[in-house]
């Protein structure tokens, strides 16, 4: 009879869980493939403030980037942590007897690294997966997570966690319907493929070093910045924490003078443009769905407003970045010019044609806006005109694909498709 009633019970789960994922995208409007909506402004050439407008790629790099990064410090992210020594406390290797993260054990291994000069400012545990020996090794990708490390290597090893606990809505029936409803990689990328394929993939639970939570990011957030500096929002804490991995990492010898990669999904997208915009080490950039905070024009219409985002997480941005809610127009800075401060590293933009939330229009035309900085260093005229016709051979790209919010198979398809037109492999 118990048997029974659980064979019923899980018959009754998987129904549920097929039934949700023919009908749930149903509920979400789709987002027109045309491009929509006005120019990003300022126009990222023009004169900003007393600065006149940039002719050369001196102009931008001597006045204008340093002007726009002070810009988003004050108006929207706050200021970045300061330098710190990063150093591997710990290190464990992870066998994979099983096979059952699809990764060979020896290729797999957790790095504790911690900050400051004995870890006091902030300390991470990392799971690093490696190439197969003897493979040259495209690009690190830097990867930070929404449910900890446990959950990006699908829960199988006991060695494996992270300082921070993830949601409770990681697991059990909710972490089933989070994976139906958020795709198979919303929690972790496809390890062999990219390993098989020469990237190391390095992944990471930010929260580890600054929670992802209103009561407790304070405290995070001043360990971090040390009590004499004000401290930035969470995502600068993130983003700086993409950059000190990177350093950290390519320190390891078979790492080494591999370019660096910022991976991320929604809110860790927002974090990895951030760091793409600042950190000189960081070699380019895949923001997926991004949105408010992210790629989306702050100035845009269509998604999450300024009200909802700083309503929701305050402490992501700097206080000030929630007076403009309801006067967007007033923001003296827009993504267009934090993407155009990437230039000319790779960044990919994704998006879903039913994540409105997103706003994959805005994010298009944040694209648009960036470009003419992409010119200055030679890159050739945009010629992408619809959101769902990527050109995936420019450095900066974007797509949108069917679907919501979340990690998809097809999205890793195109994450590698960019991945492997920009990073190709060393030579020897
Ligand atoms: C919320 C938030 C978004 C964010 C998303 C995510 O929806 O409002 O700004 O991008 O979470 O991180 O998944």
């Amino acid at each position: 009879m118990r048997r029974w009633l659980a064979g019923l019970g899980l018959a009754l789960l998987l129904a549920a869980g097929i039934w949700l994922r023919l009908t749930y995208v149903h509920y979400f409007p789709l987002v027109p493939d045309e491009i929509g909506g006005p120019p990003a402004s300022p126009p990222v050439l023009a004169a900003f403030g007393d600065d006149p407008p940039v002719l050369t790629i001196a102009d931008w790099q001597g006045r204008r980037a340093p002007l726009l990064r002070a810009a988003f410090a004050k108006n929207v992210y706050g200021p970045m942590p300061p330098p710190l020594p990063g150093r591997v406390e710990k290190r464990v290797s992870l066998h994979d007897n099983e096979r059952l993260v699809e990764v060979e054990g020896e290729q797999l291994r957790q790095l504790t690294i911690g900050f400051g000069e004995a870890g006091e400012r902030g300390q991470v545990n990392v799971v690093l997966a490696m190439p197969p020996q003897g493979t040259p090794v495209r690009a690190l990708i830097v990867m930070q997570n929404f449910c900890g490390n446990d959950a990006a290597v699908n829960w199988r090893f006991k060695a494996v966690v992270s300082f921070a606990a993830p949601p409770k809505f990681c697991k059990g029936p909710m972490g089933f319907a989070a994976h139906i409803i958020l795709g198979r990689y919303i929690n972790g990328p496809p390890l062999r493929r990219l390993t098989g394929r020469g990237y190391a993939v390095a992944m990471v639970y930010a929260a580890d070093l600054v929670p992802d939570d209103a009561r407790t990011a304070p405290a995070g957030l001043r360990k971090l910045y040390g009590p004499d500096a004000t401290p930035g929002g969470a995502l600068a804490a993130w983003a700086w924490l993409y950059s000190e991995l990177g350093e950290v990492l390519t320190r390891e010898p078979q790492l080494a003078g591999t370019p660096v990669v910022a991976w991320g999904h929604s809110r860790n997208g927002k974090a990895a443009l951030l760091a793409g915009a600042i950190y000189p080490n960081i070699a380019g950039v895949i923001a997926h769905q991004s949105g408010r905070g992210g790629a989306a024009l702050t100035r845009g219409t269509v998604g999450e407003t300024v009200a909802q985002i700083t309503g929701e997480y305050p402490y992501w941005f700097t206080p000030k970045y929630a007076t403009f809610a309801g006067r967007e127009a007033a923001i003296p800075v827009d993504q267009h010019q934090l993407l155009a401060l990437a230039a000319p590293k790779p960044v990919l933009l994704g998006s879903g044609d039913r994540d409105r939330w997103g706003d994959p229009s805005g994010s298009f035309r944040a694209l648009q806006g960036a470009w003419p900085i992409y010119r200055l260093y030679g890159v050739p005229p945009l010629t992408q005109t619809k959101l769902a016709k990527p050109d995936l051979t420019g450095p900066l790209a974007s797509f949108m694909r069917p679907g919501t919010h979340g990690v998809t198979t097809a999205d890793w398809e195109t994450f590698l498709a960019f991945l492997d037109i920009h990073f190709p492999p060393p030579k020897a």
